[in-house]
């Protein structure tokens, strides 16, 4: 495919002149670029940034990450969402300390066999740490790639990323890291996502057949998206004694082994929230206010209903935790987070039933 030889000549220097100062850019150990590259993963830059810095301040090593406790893993990836990744992170530090004696594989099948790697992420380690010629391909790669073709097949068909994956793979050049690095570049910044691209900026423009035939503003095709479940809540924030009751999620399927808010599966009236608690074997002092709040996940949506009472003893079956020991100790995922919120700021708030 012509245009695809033409992308290194092109991209390279303008790589060299417009690549972001990004942290996990500053060095080229497969370590960090594989943190940085499973926190990237459907996660936005800006996001990542700082998790990114604090990760590593907290677990600078493979072996430090493959003996960290779970709480602090889960800590550290408070509010980043899709924390199997930090699981997997941690069951792939496990096995390179037990079967490379702790030092990073090198090649590209070892890599793509660790828990939680698959070919992006294998493409990008070896590619920006080690130089070999394994692209990585992402949205923002297939974005680029279906506009420069002018291809109109859907992006999310996987055949078309495994083609993209081996077409690019026949063009890599000797800087395979900076390669990769720009053609992720380009598609999140000159050829980005949910807006026209800027082609009169775009160091392609002479041979991407998108641009030449004015098409690229309608590229990529994607499929139209699956519906989410939808699932109502009504979750319970019960403060006693300026403590809260939290609890920890079950080990397996959504948010496993996180904490949560006491919640049940429906929105309760307010007679039915008084009946609840009693069911806990807590009673209620004050409902003080009740918020309505909606989380969304991949395949999922939670309509909730937040109550925030007052109960009588720090009883039942919870842990009640200081607001210090929440925000230090326990992960609390976005969906019950936005709740948490609110009280830290409750002295802004209105009380209303
Ligand atoms: N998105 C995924 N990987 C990235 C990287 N290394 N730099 C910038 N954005 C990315």
């Amino acid at each position: 495919m012509e245009e695809l030889q033409k992308l290194p000549g092109a991209l390279l220097p303008w790589y060299e002149l417009h690549k972001r100062d990004l942290p996990w850019r500053k060095d080229k150990d497969p370590y960090h670029i594989w943190v940085s590259e499973i926190m990237l993963q459907q996660t936005r830059v800006e996001a990542v940034k700082n998790y990114y810095t604090r990760f590593l301040d907290a677990l600078p090593t493979v072996s430090a990450l493959a003996q960290c406790d779970e709480e602090l893993l889960h800590k550290l990836w408070e509010g980043l969402g899709y924390y199997t990744r930090a699981r997997n992170l941690k069951k792939s530090a496990k096995e390179i300390m037990d079967q490379y004696g702790g030092v990073f594989p090198k090649t590209y099948e070892q890599i793509l066999a660790l828990p939680g790697i698959g070919p992006y992420t294998a493409g990008a380690i070896c590619s920006i740490a080690f130089d070999l010629p394994t692209p990585a391909v992402d949205g923002n790669v297939l974005r680029v790639i279906s506009r420069v073709t002018n291809d109109p097949t859907p992006i999310d068909l996987p055949a078309y990323k495994k083609s993209v994956t081996d077409r690019l793979a026949e063009v890599y050049p000797a800087r395979a890291g900076d390669f990769t690095q720009a053609l992720m570049e380009l598609g999140a910044t000159v050829c980005g996502p949910n807006r026209r691209p800027d082609c009169e900026n775009c160091p392609c423009k002479d041979f991407c057949e998108g641009y030449l035939q004015n098409t690229a503003e309608n590229l990529p095709v994607k499929l139209p998206k699956r519906e989410r479940k939808r699932e109502e809540k009504t979750v319970f924030i019960l403060s006693c004694d300026g403590r809260y009751a939290l609890e920890k999620r079950p080990d397996e399927g959504l948010l496993a082994g996180l904490w949560q808010f006491p919640n049940v599966r429906e929105k309760l009236s307010t007679q039915a929230i008084i009946d609840q608690v009693e069911r806990n074997g807590l009673k209620i002092k004050e409902i003080h206010m009740q918020v309505e709040r909606k989380h969304i996940f991949t395949h999922i949506e939670w309509d909730m209903r937040g109550v925030y009472a007052e109960v009588t003893d720090c009883a039942g079956k919870f842990l009640w935790l200081t607001p210090e020991q929440i925000e230090t100790r326990a992960a609390l995922p976005t969906a019950f987070r936005i709740f948490w919120d609110q009280v830290k700021n409750r002295e802004t708030l209105e009380i209303s039933e």
